[in-house]
């Protein structure tokens, strides 16, 4: 069975089809998102945070995150994989943004990347498009800027929501495949997503959206701290945990391993 594409998605757009995105960074997780028909996965620069520990996503370079595309895209079948652009890898020149790109369509496999921005980075969108790479786009909070726009808050509201629908109809008219919206008014992810042909992605972004992305150790409540837009549909962490702690006691113990786990001469 071949991979989803992008015509795929801009089809599940024209039939008014919602569709789940995850984010990825390894070959278990990325093989049993795969098999659980989660069709699009994300190697996000969120691997700064649940991968590398940084306390935010500046940091994370190329040379961190190539490997963990590669290990997604070599785990999975059926997936798109979508690479995330670490920030200072594109925003220099689209030159420079098709350089980052090739390595990840390359090294990694990835088939489409994804970059942060709005109007600033179109005509990035327009070169790598232009050499038939897919391009995610990605407005609203978005992390990587952090420093400027000085911390993590809702993005979009009043006067400012008329900009990013027009960044978004920038991104749309640069090529882009599909629209990340994070952290924004449900009202205003509902009038692009009505106003845009291609499929908008939400994150903190309400319902109306044509899908929805979570970070999966967000989504299977492996995250000690977590932002009000996830929901955890597992407890990993406390599943974890508690597995650590029996394994511990039981090596104190003695009680493992057990013949059945041990070899004879
Ligand atoms: O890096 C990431 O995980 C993301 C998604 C949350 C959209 O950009
Ligand atoms: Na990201």
């Amino acid at each position: 069975s071949r991979r989803v594409t992008v015509r795929d998605l801009a089809a599940a757009k024209r039939r008014g089809e919602r569709w789940p995105m995850l984010t990825a960074y390894d070959a278990l997780t990325a093989r049993v998102f795969d098999e659980a028909g989660i069709p699009v996965l994300l190697v996000g620069d969120s691997a700064a945070n649940v991968v590398y520990g940084y306390d935010t996503t500046v940091p994370v370079t190329m040379d961190e995150l190539v490997p963990l595309t590669a290990a997604v895209a070599r785990s999975t079948q059926r997936a798109l994989v979508v690479a995330d652009l670490p920030f200072g890898s594109y925003q220099g020149s689209p030159q420079q943004a098709l350089e980052a790109a090739s390595r990840f369509m390359k090294e990694g496999r990835a088939q489409a990347v994804k970059l942060e921005g709005g109007h600033t980075v179109a005509h990035q969108v327009e070169l790598l498009v232009s050499a038939g790479i897919p391009v995610m786009g990605h407005v609203g909070l978005t992390p990587q800027s952090v420093n400027t726009l000085g911390g993590y808050r809702v993005q979009g509201r009043g006067e400012a929501a008329a900009d990013l629908l027009k960044d978004a109809k920038e991104l749309e008219r640069a090529g882009a495949f599909s629209l990340v919206l994070e952290c924004v008014p449900s009202e205003l992810a509902a009038e692009v997503t009505e106003q845009l042909s291609i499929p908008t992605i939400g994150i903190g972004a309400g319902p109306s959206t044509d899908a929805q992305v979570l970070v999966w150790q967000d989504m299977a409540g492996l995250s000690p701290k977590v932002a009000k837009f996830v929901k955890a549909y597992a407890n990993l962490n406390e599943t974890l945990r508690e597995a650590a702690s029996s394994f511990a006691d039981d090596v104190v113990q003695g009680a493992f391993p057990e013949e059945r786990h041990s070899y004879t001469a």
